[in-house]
This record gives C-alpha cells, sequence and structure tokens, in this order.
C-alpha cells in the first residue's frame, strides 16, 4: 500500500519553479511530504511561491541553467540544506525564436538549445552525480513537450530542442540504469502559461479555447496540476520500474488520426 504522502522523506530539486507547470509541481511534490529546491532565474516570483508552499517546505535558489556552475552550486546548495536529493525535475525551458525557417536568425537558436537541452544536460549531469555518490536510487523527469513527437506544432528551435530532449533522456536512462537511477520526461499538450502565451502573445483564456479547439479529447481544459500529477507519478515510487520513457500528456492528439475514424466521417 502507498502512503497518502507519496513523496514522504524525499528531497526535489524542480528547475523554473517559479511558474507555471513548474510551479505547480513545487506545490503538489510539498502537498505530498517532499522538501522542494525551487530554482529559477525568476527571483521575485520564486520567493512567492516559497512564501505560500512554506519555507519549512520549500526553498529559493537562484539558478540559470545555462550556467553549469549555477547548476552545480544549485545542486551543492540542496545537499548542504536538506542532505539529500531524491529527485531532479528537470523543468526550466523557453520558447526561442517564433518565425518560420526561411526568416529565422540562426544565431537565434543558441539561447533555445542552451536553455532547453544543454540546461537539462547540466541538471542531469549534476544530479547524477549526487545520487550516485551517495546511492540514492533517484528520479530524474524532463519537461519536453508534444513538440518532441510531431512537428508543426511550436516553432522550429523549440520543437528541435524539444526532439533532442529525448534523446538526451534516453541516452542518460542507458547509463544511469546501473546506479538504480531512472530518467524519463513528460510531453504537455497546450498549457495556458506565460511561456504558451507569448506564440501568439494570448491571453490564458484565448490559448485555452484554442487549444480546447483543436485537441482530441474534448471537456476538459488541461491546466498545471494536470502535467504535475503525471510528474509527481514518475517523481514517486509507483514508477519504480519506469524509465527512458517519454509520457505523452495530450489527452491522445499526437496518436489519433485528426480527421476522425472513418464511420465517423462525412465524406
Ligand atoms: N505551457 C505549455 O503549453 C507547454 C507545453 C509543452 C511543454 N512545456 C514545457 O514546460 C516547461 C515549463 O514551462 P511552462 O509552460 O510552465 O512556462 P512558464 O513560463 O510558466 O515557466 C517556465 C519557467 O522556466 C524559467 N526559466 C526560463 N529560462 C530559465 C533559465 N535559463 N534558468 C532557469 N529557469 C529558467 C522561467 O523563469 C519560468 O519560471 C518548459 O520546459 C516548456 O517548454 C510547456
Amino acid at each position: 500500500m502507498f502512503s497518502s504522502f507519496r513523496l514522504e522523506g524525499k528531497v526535489a530539486i524542480i528547475t523554473g519553479a517559479a511558474s507555471g507547470i513548474g510551479e505547480a509541481s513545487a506545490r503538489l511534490f510539498a502537498n505530498n511530504g517532499a522538501r522542494v529546491v525551487i530554482a529559477d532565474v525568476q527571483d521575485e516570483l520564486g520567493q512567492q511561491v516559497v512564501a505560500s508552499i512554506g519555507p519549512d517546505r520549500s526553498c529559493y535558489v537562484h539558478c540559470d541553467v545555462r550556467d553549469e556552475k549555477q547548476v552545480e552550486q544549485t545542486v551543492a546548495n540542496t545537499l548542504e540544506n536538506y542532505g539529500r536529493l531524491d529527485i531532479l525535475f528537470s523543468n526550466a525551458g523557453i520558447m526561442g525564436p517564433i518565425c518560420g525557417i526561411l526568416e529565422m536568425d540562426i544565431g537565434e537558436m543558441d539561447n533555445t538549445m542552451a536553455t532547453n537541452v544543454r540546461g537539462a544536460a547540466a541538471a542531469i549531469k549534476h544530479a547524477a552525480k549526487a545520487m550516485v555518490a551517495r546511492q540514492t536510487r533517484g528520479s530524474i523527469i524532463c519537461t519536453a513537450s508534444v513538440a518532441a513527437c510531431l512537428g508543426g506544432t511550436g516553432p522550429h528551435a523549440y520543437t528541435t530542442s524539444k526532439h533532442a530532449l529525448v534523446g538526451l533522456v534516453r541516452s542518460t536512462a542507458s547509463e544511469l540504469g546501473m546506479y538504480g537511477i531512472r530518467v524519463n520526461c513528460i510531453s504537455p499538450f497546450g498549457v495556458a502559461t506565460p511561456l504558451a502565451c507569448k506564440i501568439d502573445n494570448l491571453d490564458p483564456t484565448q490559448l485555452e479555447a484554442n487549444c480546447c479547439a483543436i485537441s482530441n479529447l474534448k471537456g476538459i481544459v488541461l491546466k498545471p496540476h494536470h502535467i504535475a500529477d503525471a510528474a509527481l507519478f514518475l517523481a514517486s515510487d509507483e514508477s519504480a520500474f519506469i524509465s527512458g520513457h517519454n509520457l505523452v500528456i495530450d489527452g491522445g492528439f499526437t496518436v489519433v488520426n485528426h480527421g476522425g475514424p472513418p464511420n465517423q466521417r462525412s465524406d
């Protein structure tokens, strides 16, 4: 039987936890017994998240994931403050340039790759080092996207970075399995967060309406807490034998024929 606190006694670092999916996950992880390190570059928002969760269960660390030294320091601070690291949720990400390939400034891809891919690699490296050194059978989760599964669901640099992230997850899962460390990713469909609303400068209500219009699964609006639920599952011992997996949270969007089954078509 599982404890009702699914992360009792565990310590988690969540990057990009000052907002959106990371913030919802920080709350859920803390409510399930974890102590959570909120790592982000938005200091004021990050401190507000800590204040609302409670400083006994969370702390904020300024960490720009593009800078390996800051990532290393975040892991070191976590070990110093809490004595262990069980979970890394590498979730920080940016949308990057929103333009077609014909107009794209190729140099602008670098920041997207540095944040979404190199940042995740640095986080996995330093979290895994801490886990291996302490013989912790840890769980590492990265936030990819439906744009990691299907072209045309995001800008080019973003889509490229999220495909690469799935490769990084599979590759590191293959190395870290020998230490009992699991590495997985989650791939959300559109959620109304600041990152997603940037695409067409939409407000959250408009973005949700647009997502619902193209969604396969009707009658439900995808929210950050739905993604947090999936991250909690992968962080907890309930997913003890799951590694190298990409858990797509899209209501079936990436695997169904959008024309519908033949018996439901009008043509
Ligand atoms: N919202 C969606 O529709 C959607 C869909 C699929 C995947 N995702 C992914 O979910 C993750 C979380 O995004 P979100 O939707 O919650 O957006 P968000 O904008 O609410 O949160 C992203 C967080 O990442 C932080 N961040 C950005 N660059 C950083 C850096 N260099 N170092 C540390 N932190 C940094 C931001 O400050 C922000 O707090 C991202 O990886 C994103 O690509 C989002």
